[in-house]
Order: structure tokens, then C-alpha cells, then sequence
């Protein structure tokens, strides 16, 4: 079914001056959209932004629902794009309310400033970690869902909450289950700048740069062909593609739906900081640890959903590829 606007509408992308929005709005203006960004900048690159999108950088909160109706009033927005979140796990254990309010209440008020302003197409970034230990690995869609942090735990409730907006409002989604989102740019202007940083590429990278002297490693006894965790790395500037077809999808008349973003194949520590040390030319001093509370030995996810309903490829899912890209951001970025 064919959408029914004359030029390619705009999208309102919330923390979009973050990671991975930042590269969603860099794919959706090389695709022809307008993005507006709606972040409060309290972890977003304002500079970054303004330096290499188009898009008018916002600066509020999602739960500022005056600012919201003024938003809708002002731009023609034909779909949300909606990663504005806090995403730190172990803060998230520490400090619960604080996330159920930014992720699940600025959600909820996202969602009925949509409803009020007739907005009815979002594109939500979920995660694999609402399906808490998997029972099976690689993990499909219909997996059973038990999150095991405040973080994870949020945003399976704002998937509840979107299926009870489609019932009732007529609202469409798609929720996208994100595997490890990691890589950069490939043209190197945007790239991962989290502070504090928790991921695995950017920390190894860090002790490549002599930022930090060396990297530990939780665990070097699990069930794993190298005794380290597997995780599935899926490149940044494939997410945002993915959104992109996601936004099409809904503009197509496509309905609620779930999809995981992973490349269904894996990598171990060990392997990610050897791939590092090739990339890189550089040493990187490895420190076995003991195992965190709550990892899992393998996080992979099978991503045929979103390949056969969205026609999504992923373009970069070699390890070396995520992680010469990452390289060349952090080295541009720390010079
Ligand atoms: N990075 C990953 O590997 C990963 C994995 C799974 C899911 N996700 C989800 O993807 C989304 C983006 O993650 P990211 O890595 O780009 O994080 P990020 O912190 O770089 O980006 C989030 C952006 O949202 C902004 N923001 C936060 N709360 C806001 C609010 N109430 N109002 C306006 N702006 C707000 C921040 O300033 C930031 O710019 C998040 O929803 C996260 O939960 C990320």
C-alpha cells in the first residue's frame, strides 16, 4: 500500500544526538527524509549534530509535554524515531526510578503527545535484554521474556505499552531488539562517545589509545570455546538502516511488530580484543576477572525476521570491519 505524502515526510528522531540516533538520522537524511531531534543533551553531542546532519537539534525532554504539543503543532511529523533513554544496566539496579521514569513515563508521554496530535507510527529501540538468560541460543523473537535489571525491565513495559496503544489508538510500531550495537560511521563523522562508557569495542579501544591501562575480561570460565562470554556486535550504521526500513514499513501500512538486530553469529571476549590488537597494531593488556552477577555465557539473536519483513541486510557484520571503524572514530575523536 503506498503512503500518502508527496515528498519524503519528517521524522522525529528523540536522542537523536546520541549514539545510535545520530547515525539513524545520518541514514534517514541520505535516504531523502527531514529528521527533527528532540534530546536533552544530557548524554547527546550537540556539536556532532550540528556539525554533520541537517536536522534541527531540539533541545528538551521527552517528559515536557508542553514542549511535545508544541512540536507536533510546529512539524509535520509523519513518524517517531524514539531512542531517548538512560542505558546503563547497573544503574539501573541502583537506581530504578530513575529509569522508569525516563524510559517508561517520557515514553508514555511521547506516546499520548502522538495520540493527541494524531502521530501513529513509531520505531522504539528495545533490546535483547528483555529476554533475561536465554533458554535458547541464537535467540528467536518469540523467546520467553524475563528482564532481570530495572533497564531491561523498562523497556519490555514500554513494549506492553505499545501493543495496548495499537489496540486502543491505532498506534503502529516497530519495536527493534537490539543485539551489541557497536562500529561507527563508515566515512568516520559519527561515531560511539559514551561517558561513562560501558561497552566492550570502545573500552578495549580506550587501552589501545593508552587511555586506560588495560582491559578486564568478567570471566574466563564459561561454557564457551574460549572460556569468555559470546556476544552478537551488530554495526551502528546497520541499525540505522534498519530504521529506516522500519519507518518504510510503517508508512507502507505494516503493524506493530517485534524484531530482533543482531548479525545471528557471535564473538567472544577474547576474540573481540584480538581482533582489537590486529586492527589497532597495538598491545592491549588483557586482565582476567571474575564473572559479573547476571552475564549470560552467549547472547546471539537469529534476525531472519527482520531480513524477510523489512528486507534488511546486514552491510558490515565482520568483526574486523565494526572494529576498523570504531578505531578510526576513537582515534579521530581522543586526537
Ligand atoms: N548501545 C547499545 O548497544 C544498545 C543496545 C540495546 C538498546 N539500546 C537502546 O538504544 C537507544 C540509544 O542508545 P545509545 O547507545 O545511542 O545511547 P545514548 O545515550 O548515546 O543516546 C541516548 C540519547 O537520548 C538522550 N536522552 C536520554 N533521555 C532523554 C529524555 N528524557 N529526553 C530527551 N533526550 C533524552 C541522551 O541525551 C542521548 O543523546 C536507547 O534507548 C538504548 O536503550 C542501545
Amino acid at each position: 500500500m503506498p503512503h500518502d505524502f508527496d515528498h519524503k515526510p519528517t521524522v522525529l528522531v528523540t536522542g537523536g544526538a546520541g549514539y545510535i540516533g545520530s547515525h539513524a538520522v545520518l541514514a534517514l537524511e541520505a535516504a531523502g527524509y527531514q529528521a527533527v531531534i528532540l534530546d536533552n543533551l544530557e548524554y547527546g553531542h550537540k556539536e556532532l549534530a550540528e556539525q554533520h546532519l541537517k536536522a534541527k537539534v531540539i533541545v528538551g525532554d521527552t517528559t515536557d509535554s508542553a514542549l511535545l504539543n508544541e512540536l507536533f503543532n510546529t512539524y509535520k511529523v509523519a513518524a517517531v524515531m524514539h531512542f531517548a533513554a538512560y542505558i546503563a544496566v547497573g544503574e539501573s539496579v541502583t537506581e530504578p526510578a530513575k529509569y522508569y521514569r525516563n524510559n517508561v513515563y517520557g515514553t508514555l508521554n511521547l506516546l499520548e503527545a502522538m495520540v493527541a496530535a494524531e502521530v501513529k507510527r513509531l520505531v522504539f529501540s528495545s533490546t535483547c535484554a528483555i529476554y533475561g538468560p536465554p533458554k535458547v541460543v541464537p535467540i528467536p523473537e518469540d523467546h520467553p521474556q524475563n528482564p532481570i535489571s530495572p533497564y531491561a525491565t523498562s523497556k519490555l513495559m514500554v513494549e506492553k505499552m505499545l501493543l495496548d496503544f495499537q489496540s486502543a489508538y491505532g498506534l503502529q510500531s516497530v519495536c527493534f531488539r537490539y543485539f551489541n550495537a557497536a562500529g561507527a560511521d563508515p566515512q568516520g563523522r559519527l561515531g560511539e562517545d559514551h561517558n561513562p562508557e560501558t561497552h566492550l569495542i570502545p573500552l578495549v579501544l580506550f587501552a589501545a589509545l593508552g587511555k586506560r591501562e588495560s582491559i578486564s575480561i568478567f570471566g574466563t570460565d564459561y561454557d564457551t570455546r574460549d572460556g569468555t562470554c559470546i556476544r552478537d556486535y551488530i554495526h551502528v550504521s546497520d541499525l540505522a538502516d534498519a530504521h529506516v526500513k522500519g519507518v518504510e514499513y510503517l508508512l507502507n501500512g505494516g503493524q506493530t511488530s517485534f524484531f530482533n538486530l543482531g548479525n545471528g553469529s557471535g564473538f567472544t571476549v577474547k576474540e573481540v580484543i584480538e581482533m582489537a590488537r590486529q586492527v589497532t597494531g597495538k598491545e592491549i593488556v588483557a586482565v582476567a576477572c571474575d564473572r559479573r552477577p547476571g552475564d549470560p555465557p552467549s547472547l546471539v539473536g537469529t534476525s531472519d525476521r527482520a531480513q524477510q519483513t523489512l528486507g534488511w541486510t546486514p552491510q558490515y557484520p565482520d568483526l574486523e570491519r565494526i572494529i576498523t571503524h570504531a578505531w578510526q572514530w576513537h582515534q579521530k575523536r581522543h586526537a
